[in-house]
């Protein structure tokens, strides 16, 4: 067993998804092409959302997401400070300003509380949305977040990178597949090696908004389009509407991510059979992520809280187990610090940053490598 390096995440490629791309490799598209449409229709299928829309990575989903939303320079922007950077960096790109409310101290989600306190703080129309992000994969309640957004005209993007196959169920006991769009006004995916889906690089959008879909697609491909083309026209008219960008997914990674969305809830099932292992090993003795009654985390992550962090990372390596830390605090990291944020002012978010670990969390995890990990885990806190 000591031979073994288990890392904290991995990516499970199978023969079916090599023949997948070695397949669109030898058809005539290489960039953006049939596959992408199958890709894009079958995602929105599998998350209950009307549209979806191919990217390159989930960071450029972000940054159309807030140009759809038609973010302006100075807009005001909530977002939840655990969280990977991405998710605030979007409202940056387009030079808005990153304002963080603090997170809930058992779910780590962003707090609707501190959310509520931030926005009514402040005089109405101060600002402009919100980014809450599915954690770890455990959705947020964003029929609360819609109520809220509704009641100060304010739009939501949900960062749902980690979260594909998670859902909440809303008070009329409908469940919420992340994305879905229900109450949300965009939704972002990640198709990151580490995340359930791997692409190598990319990402998706979900809406059920038609004109927020031409939008976002509209953007993807520099603004172009041949929509105003008349017979008049030659062959290759075409006319830039906005300043866009190149954000396109291309079909052999497309192709990827379709047999790999195949497998998802597969994937998602071992993750909580996983995550359930560890729980039962940790029930009292460890502080893990709590799951609000009704939702089911799709466990991109497995986070406990412990004293002595460092040590039981260290002593994990050691013992050839590769945990990570999600997140430092965006709030805290230098090029954040340098626009004027400051630390210890979100104490729920920075107490829990002093005390979080993930531990291995994907669907290869052998039942054998996730007991020498609890084991492991176990002797460090009994020690
Ligand atoms: C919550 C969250 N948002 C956004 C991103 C950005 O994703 P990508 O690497 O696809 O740009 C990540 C990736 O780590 C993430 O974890």
């Amino acid at each position: 067993m000591e031979n073994f390096k288990i890392p904290y995440g991995r990516q499970n490629i199978e023969q079916d998804d090599i023949k997948a791309v070695v397949e669109t490799l030898q058809t005539d598209f290489l960039t953006q092409g049939p596959k992408v449409k199958e890709f894009e229709d079958k995602f929105a299928q599998y998350i209950g959302a009307k549209y979806a829309l191919a990217v390159n990575n989930a960071t450029s989903g972000l940054h159309l997401a807030v140009l759809a939303m038609n973010l302006k320079k100075g807009n005001r922007v909530i977002t939840t400070p655990i969280t990977f950077a991405a998710s605030a960096n979007c409202v940056r790109y387009a030079q808005g300003e990153v304002w963080f409310a603090d997170i809930d101290p058992n779910t780590y989600l962003l707090s609707l509380e501190s959310t509520r306190k931030l926005i009514e703080g402040k005089p109405k129309g101060f600002f402009k949305g919100i980014i809450p992000v599915d954690f770890a994969g455990l959705p947020a309640n964003l029929e609360e977040f819609r109520k809220l957004a509704d009641e100060h005209d304010l739009w939501i993007i949900e960062d749902a990178c980690h979260a594909p196959g998670g859902y909440f169920t809303d008070s009329k006991n409908n469940k919420q597949y992340c994305g879905n769009g229900n109450y949300a006004d965009i939704g972002v995916f990640s198709f990151h090696p580490v995340k359930h889906i791997a692409c190598g690089e990319g990402g998706m959008l979900t809406t059920n908004s038609k004109e927020v879909y031409n939008k976002l697609s509209l953007l993807r491909t520099h603004g172009i389009t041949k929509e105003n083309m008349s017979e008049n026209h030659g062959g290759w008219f075409y006319e830039m509407q906005e300043l866009g960008f190149n954000y396109r997914l291309t079909d052999f990674q497309s192709a990827l991510g379709i047999t790999q969305l195949a497998k998802n809830n597969r994937g998602v099932i071992r993750r909580n059979e996983i995550a359930q292992t560890y729980k039962n090993a940790f029930q009292g003795k460890i502080k893990f992520q709590s799951l609000p009654s009704g939702s089911y985390n799709a466990h991109h992550l497995f986070v406990i809280e412990v004293d002595n962090r460092k040590e039981l990372y260290d002593f994990l390596k050691s013992h050839n187990i590769f945990a990570q830390i999600h997140y430092i605090p965006v709030h805290t990291l230098p090029y954040y610090k340098n626009i004027g944020y400051s630390e210890a002012e979100l104490t729920n978010a920075e107490k829990y940053y002093s005390r979080c670990i993930s531990l291995p969390m994907f669907p290869s995890l052998t039942d054998e490598e996730l007991q020498y990990v609890i084991d492991k885990v176990l002797e460090f806190i009994n020690d």
